[in-house]
């Protein structure tokens, strides 16, 4: 029923060893090139990256930092393709020279450095290998924190959002829809506020449920220096315009990106689409925070392939739901069970008694405490596998569960349990601290229907440990993995699987394991990426020829400086540049074997 698995698809690449080094560390065989990195120029116009000439102005044309999501999509030419990424965050202590530029000058550097890129890219001859296309910019574009976005869907109406937004940060997962746009989630929105006085108390309780300050607050970046709306005191609806699912048309650069709020409001990690039976679309959403739940979005509208403007408006309309996990004992040896799909409003009504769709879409989180959805442990990038069906959600880490959060068999890890052994009870103190590999399976592999079946396929960290498991595999032949993000598939269905914040004292780095076949759950380091960075991405090209990764925060410990980084990759400069790199195999063959 899989075809391809253990056919073509085999993964016979050679294991990378966990280590330190300050560089992407690669399987024999295979080679890597970076492809842009941050501060090159995107926009036309745009200067050539200098470390002692940084400006606004410069940083909006040139490519942000932190590139997270990375996607690749397709032009008429095949040689030729846009690459598509987000920029999440900035690191100041490792962009700016010590006492080099001012408060407001760094503040206006981060709003510019943050959001989004476009960039043309081109195949090297007939190999796996990417560059930069030079010739070609046409499509090449900046989103940053101050860019005008269309709020479209129910919530825009609402006059604590409205109809315009500006800016999109914080921007960690996202997904590709079927007519080719990019989906983004704003993440971590709320740590970029400053509260220099009240916040309306009718806020309160939503502004709590979201980590937004409440009381007299400075932020890190302290972005309210430059531009007031980032003043809640201020301007207290500012909150309501982020935290939402954007979407941006790479092959229309005039085009203004859109905020989709049909799709809740939450700490989105990403947003992944797929095609439903009879169909329609189905948007899968995590809202990375401990103990926060896993969505889905349903259109009502069905999907046309024949004309793309027709489903521009598809995710405006439909039903949103959250997901609760019922475990079915843990005699069977295995953490599995069932699950329902529960609708929290459509986008004419809402199913939670007192609250508006408005409010359910805006509020999301407090609508999904009263229905009994199950709290998971960071519930990040969730994707569904276009070979087996199967949607696969990592589950980064929870060091809290068993504390604030009960154990469930979804979320089995408590911060410390009591096992029995020969010698009588044993305390062990473990918790969720390198993560899981959840696998869904719709009800008639349907991503239209509201109940399904889960299990554990891989409960991540050092294989001797006693708790980890890997899909049943032998555990003496895996490598060791830790804190799993975000999720991929190569044309056979394999997972790839990037890690972020790997507590096992090694860098973090891209992992391969089959879902199927008799290797089903043998995880194998494909690559590493370089000290104080955490793996992006990960992608797989539609040809199977190239692996990319986003290298994000390279050298981000916590004494680090521009002066005194830990990492100096890509070894330009002195101080380290995120960056994204390419991975191919030098003999032209399918990047895993
Ligand atoms: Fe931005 Fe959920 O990692
Ligand atoms: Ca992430
Ligand atoms: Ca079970
Ligand atoms: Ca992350």
């Amino acid at each position: 029923a899989f075809p391809g698995f253990g056919q073509r698809g085999d993964l016979t690449h050679g294991v990378v060893p966990p280590n330190r080094k300050d560089d992407i560390v690669i399987p024999n065989g295979y080679d890597q090139a970076v492809i842009i990195a941050w501060g090159d120029p995107v926009e036309e116009g745009a200067p050539k990256f200098d470390a002692n000439k940084q400006s606004a102005a410069a940083q909006a044309k040139q490519f942000g930092y932190n590139n997270d999501y990375t996607m690749i999509v397709p032009l008429k030419d095949d040689r030729k393709a846009l690459l598509v990424c987000n920029h999440e965050y900035t690191d100041e202590n490792l962009m700016f020279p010590t006492g080099k530029y001012d408060a407001k000058t760094i503040a206006g550097i981060g709003l510019a450095a943050h959001g989004m890129s476009v960039v043309g890219i081109e195949r090297v001859g007939r190999s796996g290998q990417w560059r930069r296309d030079k010739s070609g910019t046409r499509y090449n574009r900046r989103i940053t924190a101050t860019t005008k976005f269309d709020v479209v869907g129910p919530a825009a109406a609402d006059p604590r959002v409205g109809k315009v937004a500006y800016g999109t940060f914080g921007n960690c997962a996202g997904g590709v829809t079927p007519w080719g746009t990019i989906l983004s989630g704003e993440e971590n929105f709320n740590g970029y506020y400053d509260v220099t006085g009240a916040v309306p108390a009718q806020y309160a309780t939503s502004y709590k449920r979201y980590g937004v300050p409440t009381t007299v607050t400075k932020s890190a970046r302290e972005w309210s220096i430059v531009d007031a709306r980032f003043d809640l005191t201020t301007t207290p609806t500012e909150a309501f315009r982020s935290g939402w699912v954007v979407e941006v048309d790479p092959y229309d650069p005039k085009a203004t990106p859109k905020k989709r709020t049909m799709l809740g409001r939450l700490k989105h990690e990403g947003a992944t689409t797929t095609i439903t039976a009879d169909g329609r679309i189905a948007v899968y959403l995590g809202d990375d925070e401990r103990g926060e739940y896993i969505y889905k979005f349903v259109s009502a509208g069905k999907y046309d392939e024949n004309n793309r403007k027709a489903n521009f408006g598809l995710l405006d309309e439909g039903t949103l739901y959250v997901a609760r996990f019922t475990g079915d004992g843990t005699e069977d040896g295995l953490f599995d069970g069932t699950g329902q799909w529960i609708a929290l409003t459509t986008d004419k009504k809402s199913f939670i008694d007192g609250m508006s769709v408005a409010d359910v879409l805006i509020d999301t989180r407090l609508a999904a405490d009263k229905v009994g959805a199950t709290r998971m442990d960071r519930p990040e990038d969730i994707e569904r596998n276009p070979v087996n069906g199967r949607v696969y959600a990592a589950l980064t880490n929870n060091s809290n569960r068993g504390g604030t959060f009960a154990v469930d068999e979804a979320n089995p890890l408590a911060k410390s349990h009591t096992r029995a052994t020969l010698d009588g009870p044993l305390v062990e103190q473990s918790g969720n601290r390198n993560g899981y590999i959840l696998e869904l399976t719709e009800e008639g592999d349907d991503a239209a229907r509201t109940s399904f079946f889960w299990t554990l396929f891989l409960v991540c960290g050092d294989p001797t440990a006693q708790e980890t498991y890997f899909g049943g595999y032998d555990k003496t032949k895996v490598s060791p993995i830790s804190c799993p993000d975000n999720v991929s598939f190569d044309g056979s269905g394999n997972l790839w699987i990037s890690t972020d914040g790997n507590v096992l004292g090694s860098n973090d780095g891209i992992f391969t394991v089959p879902v199927a076949g008799p290797k089903r759950g043998q995880v194998k380091q494909f690559l590493s990426v370089p000290f104080g960075s955490e793996a992006c991405g990960p992608l797989v090209s539609e040809d199977d020829k190239t692996a990319f990764v986003a290298v994000q925060h390279p050298g981000e410990t916590d004494t680090a400086t521009f002066e005194n980084p830990s990492s100096t990759w890509p070894h330009t400069h002195p101080f380290p540049r995120p960056a994204i790199s390419c991975v191919w195999r030098k003999d032209g063959a399918r990047v895993g074997s």
